[in-house]
């Protein structure tokens, strides 16, 4: 099985070479992103290997599956940047890799509060001048407070368990309820009536596509943190700005953005940023922005190379009946 795989980064290159020592696949890794201008480079390939910020639309499908490819293997759990209706249409069978870990994201997640609320972003850079003043420093108790979780699947459900042991009452609203979740169910005006946070944990899809809006804000307590650590299109960020300029908003916590994919997992230190949106987002001084890196640990990376590999090779020996997506 030859590999095309696209957006490799060194780490990626680091754990994918140490799991396919036990398949001994064919891989050649491109830096470039997976779209219409680089499909060509996956001609011949058999399986094309895609991240977060590849885009497999109809007409890079259409490309792929005239190129010779046969299986998308994406390296995430999430497939909102694939278009499912062209993969099965042209018989592209894609597969993804559903739980990689999500003690990683939740902790991220738990990361994200806390450094807002207590401000150790800003602490670390004072202490580095000899600046120990603790003016504009001031954090609150999580204890007694209460969190609200937008989705109560494997990573909602971690999440509220470590605020459980703060001591926060935990709320949650999802379509379908689970039963290991250890927080109370509420409906989703409730949910953001009563939080003090609220986090989001559900994937991105036409009914939770801005599920944060001006509507919703509107409803929101005064001084509220938000915190998306799933997919930017949740959040509409517009309307995020104008509430925290308003200062309805009094936190927010990002690992992902609406329009990442033009800026994430790439250095640019020495470019011009020209997404004035963006650019808004990171002036403001209770706003903390981390580059899509909930799933980076060790654990998280062992996974998924892991289980991308299985994917392919089960596919491979038509034993492929877990992790398909179409
Ligand atoms: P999951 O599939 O276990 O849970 C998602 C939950 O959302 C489910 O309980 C589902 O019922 C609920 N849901 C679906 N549609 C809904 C709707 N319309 N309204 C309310 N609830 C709805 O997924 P998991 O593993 O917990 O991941 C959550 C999200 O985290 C993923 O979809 C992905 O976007 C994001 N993620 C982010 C990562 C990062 O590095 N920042 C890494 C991995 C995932």
């Amino acid at each position: 099985m030859k590999i095309a795989f696209f957006s490799a980064k060194k780490y990626d290159i680091d754990f994918f070479d140490f799991a396919n020592k036990k398949y001994e696949f064919e891989i050649k890794y491109f830096e470039t992103r997976l779209n219409e201008k680089t499909t060509i480079l996956a001609k011949n390939f058999d399986v094309v290997c895609a991240f977060v910020n590849d885009n497999l639309n109809s007409e890079v499908l259409k490309n792929l599956k005239e190129n010779g490819t046969k299986l998308i293997a994406l390296r995430s759990a999430g497939f909102n940047h694939v278009d499912l209706d062209s993969a099965k249409k042209l018989g592209l069978r894609v597969v993804h890799v559903p739980k990689y870990s999500p003690y990683a994201v939740a902790e991220h997640t738990v990361a994200l509060i806390l450094s807002l609320n207590r401000k150790i972003h800003k602490a670390y850079f004072r202490v580095k001048e000899n600046n120990f003043s603790l003016d504009g420093l001031l954090g609150f108790d999580l204890y007694g407070k209460t969190v609200g979780l937008i989705g109560t699947g494997k990573i909602g459900r971690i999440v509220a368990n470590i605020l459980k042991g703060f001591g926060m009452n935990i709320l949650g609203y999802d379509k379908y309820p689970n039963n290991e979740f250890s927080g109370k169910y509420v409906n989703l005006d409730t949910l953001l009536k009563k939080s003090d946070i609220i986090s989001l944990h559900t994937p991105l899809n036409k009914e939770t596509y801005h599920i944060i809006n001006k509507e919703n804000i509107r409803k929101m307590k005064n001084g509220v943190m938000i915190i998306n650590t799933s997919r930017g299109g949740l959040i509409d960020t517009k309307a995020v700005i104008e509430g925290l300029k308003s200062k309805k908003i009094g936190y927010l916590g990002l690992d992902v953005y609406e329009e990442e994919e033009n800026i994430f997992f790439e250095d640019l230190s020495s470019e011009i940023i020209d997404d004035d949106t963006f650019v808004r987002l990171t002036s403001f001084p209770n706003v903390l922005i981390t580059g899509h890196q909930g799933f980076f640990t060790c654990e998280a990376l062992t996974n998924i190379a892991e289980t991308t590999l299985e994917n392919i090779y089960n596919y491979k020996n038509n034993t492929l009946n877990k992790n398909i997506v179409v």
